[in-house]
């Protein structure tokens, strides 16, 4: 009767791959669902990442691998895929036992689903090896109604000394499709975020890092992925991903022998042997990803109301515009100088002042890059009455002030390094390298933590009101030693844990102050860092043409509120182009304001008004992608805010051959069809007009995305902003 009963179960539909006992664990958000199951054999699979499903029992009904026989090892869906025993693939976890075993076996052992606060579903799924005191824990913290899943995990042991990991990831993820295609991103100093879209062969395709800090120099750890074909921004299946983590990372994507995607993510296994002792836990920083059925235009909304609500301090809050003096003055100025530029920052209509490299060190001054660095106290040549006077005399023209620092640094030429040399990364017997003429600090040692830490604490505990810090990192790690650590081969692992710690400390002392992420451009743009950052600072290059394509990149993963783009003189567009190409963020200046024309500074100054009346749209707004710079000779973006009454459209001529322009309308998106729109051109260079009539630009939401609108963009008009307001 028993058996008779057990038969017919597993002759009914959607049933046949489902033993009786497996367990389905959906972890659910508004529109995603990443499945896991428990099979008989008390293993952690993946079943399912994708849209959704209405009736949660249905589940059970995704088959397993139905090829898993072919497989050799039953293991290519495990959820955390260990090393050393059957598997045959890239593993998640591969550890030495205490004992000298190099193998590892992790079977369920039980799992919870709690809130984890408003909007937010934490669940905890247990593993242990049956034979060993060895345990990992997998969360997956799911974003509800951003549909964003943050995925990592927890190791834990208790034999008898250290188990010394080889790696340990954050998540492990399978993804069968027909074809993968996955966009990555690479670059070097000035040319960050260049996007290749390639589809996937089969064997393992890796994005990595090994340069310690600046980690993100030739690869940010971010991803699009689109399914079966490639997705476009309003069509197609795409998993946008990026791991929080400012140090090397590792993500590989294994298509495996049955043509499915096994994606493993996490720090770079390269030279990070990992000491567990016990007793003690190691934390793996977190995937973020998001899974789209409506293309890379929603994931990348999703990422971003994710980051604003989440992650970023301040995420929903306001910015403040700056004058910045890098550009303007690099290290060569007094305080004569930077009074002067005060009154500037004032006379252009920006919230702050920010000085930039170059104000400290007297014995080996800090005049270029060559020396310096680790000697924070002000330079008495230059700023003989101290940042203080700065701070005050900023107060004074009616601008804040703000500081740049460097703090994870030091110069060869310094009297910290003189003091300190134990405290830099080198390794004995080698020729010390220098990456701009410096080298990094150690912080894997608590002593060099406490120095960092300090610069800031004092900074801020003697000028109260210092209202911004940028903080940079220009080099990369080499000779990866350190003077004082007993586990040379976790230095690069324990050094972001240590940055990591004086981040934290400092945002919990001082919680609100605006700081800017800079790693000589954009070095280091993760979600790890921007835990404790405001913003970031995506690339020395600003030049508006290349920003275009850079911006359109970043903005990805990335909100506009984020996104420092300052208008300089790099490039060879006009000022409202570069003005046009900076409204599309964080908008701030690096310019000698006194050279300005009077028609420049006037449109600045008119800009900045504009800027201070629809910020909120862009900062806050839903992004939009219409027309890519890199297929189109005109780039098409726009903002629309969550009551939909206001947009902000942007638009620009990127390609320059055959009178190339706008000649057919553009459709634009994210507008309420219902509603009637106003169209205005705004940042209009004095002198010359718009082509487009307020008074007769008005059209529903239904007729500009059916339809759409023509912004006239060509190269007498290389640039066009429009304000959409709600005609009521
Ligand atoms: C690199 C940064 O990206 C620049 O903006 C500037 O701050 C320099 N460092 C200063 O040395």
């Amino acid at each position: 009767m028993k058996l008779l009963f057990v038969f017919l179960l597993l002759a009914l539909p959607g049933l046949h791959a489902t033993a009786l006992a497996d367990i389905n664990i959906p972890i659910e958000t508004q529109h995603t669902a990443l499945v896991l199951r428990v099979d008989t054999a008390q293993n952690l699979l993946n079943i399912y990442l994708g849209k959704r499903l209405q009736n949660q029992a249905e589940y059970a009904g995704i088959r397993g691998n139905p090829r898993n026989e072919e497989t050799y090892s039953y293991m290519f869906q495990s959820a955390y895929t260990p090393a050393g025993g059957r598997n045959l693939l890239e593993p998640a976890i591969q550890a030495l036992h205490a004992d000298g075993n190099p193998s590892l076996d992790l079977k369920y052992v039980r799992h919870e689903t709690k809130s984890a606060g408003s909007g937010i579903q934490l669940t905890t799924v247990y593993l242990k090896d049956p034979k060993y005191p060895f345990e990992v824990t997998l969360y997956y913290k799911a974003y509800i109604n951003e549909d964003v899943i943050e995925q990592w995990s927890l190791i834990h042991h208790s034999e008898k000394t250290a188990v010394r990991l080889h790696k340990y990831a954050s998540a492990n993820l399978y993804i069968p499709a027909k074809d993968y295609y996955l966009t990555h991103f690479h670059g070097d100093w000035a040319q960050e975020m260049r996007p290749d879209e390639t589809p996937l062969a089969a064997g393992m395709t890796i994005l990595d890092s090994k340069l310690g800090t600046r980690a993100d120099l030739f690869q940010p750890p971010s991803f699009l992925l689109s399914l079966n074909k490639p997705a476009n921004e309003e069509t197609g299946e795409v998993i946008a991903g990026t791991l929080a983590w400012s140090g090397n990372f590792q993500l590989a994507f294994e298509v495996d022998p049955l043509h499915h995607l096994r994606v493993i993510a996490g720090i770079n296994p390269y030279a990070s042997d990992y000491l567990l002792p016990p007793g003690r836990e190691f934390v793996t920083p977190a995937l973020l990803y998001t899974y789209s059925s409506q293309g890379k235009g929603l994931a990348s909304r999703n990422m971003h109301n994710w980051a604003r609500k989440y992650r970023i301090p301040q995420g929903q809050g306001t910015r403040l515009t700056l004058l910045n003096n890098w550009e303007a003055t690099q290290f060569d100025f007094n305080e004569d100088v930077l009074t002067a530029l005060f009154k500037d920052a004032k006379k252009l209509g920006v919230d702050l002042f920010l000085l930039d490299d170059g104000w400290f060190a007297n014995k080996y001054p800090r005049n270029n890059d060559r020396a310096g660095l680790g000697d924070w106290q002000e330079n008495v040549k230059k700023l003989p009455h101290g940042l203080g006077y700065l701070v005050k005399e900023a107060e004074q023209a009616g601008v804040r002030f703000g500081v740049w620092l460097e703090p994870e640094m030091v110069s060869p030429k310094s009297e910290l390094y003189e003091k300190h040399s134990d405290w830099v990364i080198k390794a004995p017997n080698r020729q010390q390298s220098v990456f701009r003429n410096q080298q990094v600090l150690d912080l894997s040692n608590p002593q060099v933590q406490e120095f960092v830490y300090g610069i800031v604490n004092d900074l801020l505990t003697k000028n109260p009101t210092l209202a911004y810090i940028k903080w940079d990192c220009n080099a990369a790690i080499y000779n990866a030693y350190s003077a004082t650590s007993a586990n040379q081969s976790q230095l690069y692992v324990d050094y972001v844990q240590g940055l990591y710690k004086v981040l934290a400390r400092i945002r919990t002392k001082y919680p609100t102050i605006p700081m800017m992420l800079c790693s000589g451009g954009g070095g280091r743009v993760d979600y790890g860092g921007l835990q404790y950052f405001t913003e970031f600072w995506p690339s020395d290059n600003t030049d508006p043409l290349e920003r275009i394509f850079m911006q359109w990149d970043y903005s990805y993963f990335y909100p506009a509120i984020a996104t420092c783009n300052h208008i300089t003189d790099w490039g060879r567009q006009p000022l409202k182009f570069r003005t046009d190409v900076a409204m599309m963020g964080k908008m701030g200046y690096d310019i000698v304001v006194s050279k300005l024309s009077e028609n420049d500074l006037q449109f600045s100054q008119q800009t900045l008004k504009t800027y201070e009346r629809v910020h909120d749209v862009i900062w806050q707004g839903d992004l939009f992608r219409l027309q890519s710079p890199h297929t189109s000779d005109v780039a098409s973006l726009m903002f629309v805010n969550p009551a939909q009454d206001k947009a902000m459209w942007f638009n620009y001529l990127v390609g320059n051959r055959y009178k190339s322009g706008t000649v057919e309308p553009i459709r634009l998106s994210g507008l309420n069809p219902a509603k009637r729109y106003t169209l205005q051109e705004v940042n209009i260079y004095p002198g010359s007009r718009s082509f487009i009539n307020a008074n007769t630009a008005t059209y529903s939401g239904d007729y500009l995305m059916t339809v759409g609108f023509n912004p006239q963009v060509s190269a007498n008009r290389a640039s066009v902003v429009l304000e959409l307001t709600e005609a009521k």
